[in-house]
């Protein structure tokens, strides 16, 4: 498998090309927006060769498949140039910044019939597998509440993650975490949706809590941001017990999640899987590309109700009368 990336992106060096070398593919080319940057970027990481302008790297023979880590306002454009193309796409999450947008890809998706993922990697995850078997077999009851915070320090001077216009904020940047995790547990329908945000950047939600409210009394309650040290973590919480989770979306070695089930005694689990968090993810793409599996967790089945999830978060979120600090206020950190 050739895969090009799209942007010389941070998070293609720390997580995308580790595990596609894991995974036994091959980057063979990145695009960038100069080309001097790009070059730099492949010889620093292994990658063949580089290409000028985004296009480019898309129509590029040797690229089968497209990594797109941009920021958030980006990933329409050109996730829809290379689906376009009949690139296979994995795109980095949010798919996109807002819900229209998600509407307009997704549509894409299903014309082109290209196979469109959105780069959450935790439910390709043994963890998640493990996690879905105990729920399934009642361990702690009915799901009834999610409990899940992603925070970190945001201290990248200049980040894109502190303006609008690329559709920063932390809702859109880690909070989409947990409102995916309810998406993949959840049955209900989404009911309602609360949200308070403080501000910073040039007016985006810099720390966020909310709630969702489902059908069948279950409710997310979500918290992050970008002001505080590492917390990636969620509780399920059930009609007979708890599963405490340490690291839903990015486990390493030495995560674990707890099982605690009415009147016994408590049960660790290792997270299990590969390093790094997104090898599953890649060798599952790799293989649908080859013929070799049928695809899961498509974008076009799972990124719309979590689009419209954040939405109602956003929504609720500018609607609180006690939201809000100082759109022009000074960026935090
Ligand atoms: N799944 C995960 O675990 C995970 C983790 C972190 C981030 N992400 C996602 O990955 C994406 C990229 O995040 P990142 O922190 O890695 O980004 P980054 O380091 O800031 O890189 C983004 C790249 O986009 C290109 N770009 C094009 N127009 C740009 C603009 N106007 N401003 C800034 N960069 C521009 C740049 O490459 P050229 O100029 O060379 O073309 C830049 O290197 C985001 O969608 C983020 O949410 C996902």
């Amino acid at each position: 498998m050739r895969w090009g990336i799209i942007g010389t992106a941070r998070i293609a060096r720390s997580a995308f090309l580790p595990a596609v070398a894991a995974a036994g593919g091959v980057v063979s080319a990145v695009g960038g927006r100069e080309l001097a940057r790009a070059s730099q970027y492949a010889a620093e990481n292994g990658i063949g060769r580089a290409v000028q302008g985004y296009l480019a790297l898309i129509d590029d023979p040797d690229v089968e498949a497209v990594y797109i880590p941009l920021p958030n306002a980006l990933h329409a454009e050109w996730t829809i140039e290379a689906l376009r193309a009949g690139k296979p796409v994995l795109c980095e999450k949010p798919l996109c910044g807002t819900l229209a947008e998600t509407g307009e890809v997704l549509a894409v998706a299903r014309e082109t019939g290209t196979p469109l993922w959105e780069a959450f990697v935790f439910p390709f995850h043994e963890q998640m597998t493990k996690i879905r078997g105990l729920l399934a077999d009642g361990a702690i009851g009915d799901l009834r509440e999610i409990q899940s915070s992603f925070h970190f320090v945001l201290d990248h001077p200049g980040d894109f993650r502190m303006h609008r216009g690329m559709d920063g904020g932390a809702l859109n940047d880690v909070g989409c975490y947990p409102v995916r995790l309810a998406v993949e547990l959840f049955t209900g329908e989404l009911e309602s949706a609360w949200a308070t945000a403080i501000l910073g950047g040039d007016g985006v939600d810099v720390d966020l809590q909310g709630s969702l409210g489902y059908s069948g009394h279950q409710r997310l309650m979500v918290s992050c941001g970008f002001q505080r040290s590492d917390d990636r973590f969620a509780r399920l919480l059930g009609t007979a017990g708890q599963i405490h989770i340490t690291d839903p979306f990015h486990p390493g070695p030495d995560d674990s999640f707890t099982l605690f089930e009415a009147g016994k005694e408590a049960r660790s689990y290792t997270a299990g899987g590969e390093a790094p968090s997104f090898t599953a993810a890649i060798r599952h793409i790799q293989r649908v590309i080859r013929g070799e599996e049928e695809p899961r967790h498509l974008a076009v089945d799972n990124s719309l109700p979590a689009a419209r999830a954040l939405d109602a978060l956003r929504e609720a979120a500018a609607r609180d009368q006690l939201g809000g600090g100082d759109p022009d206020g000074e960026q935090p950190g």
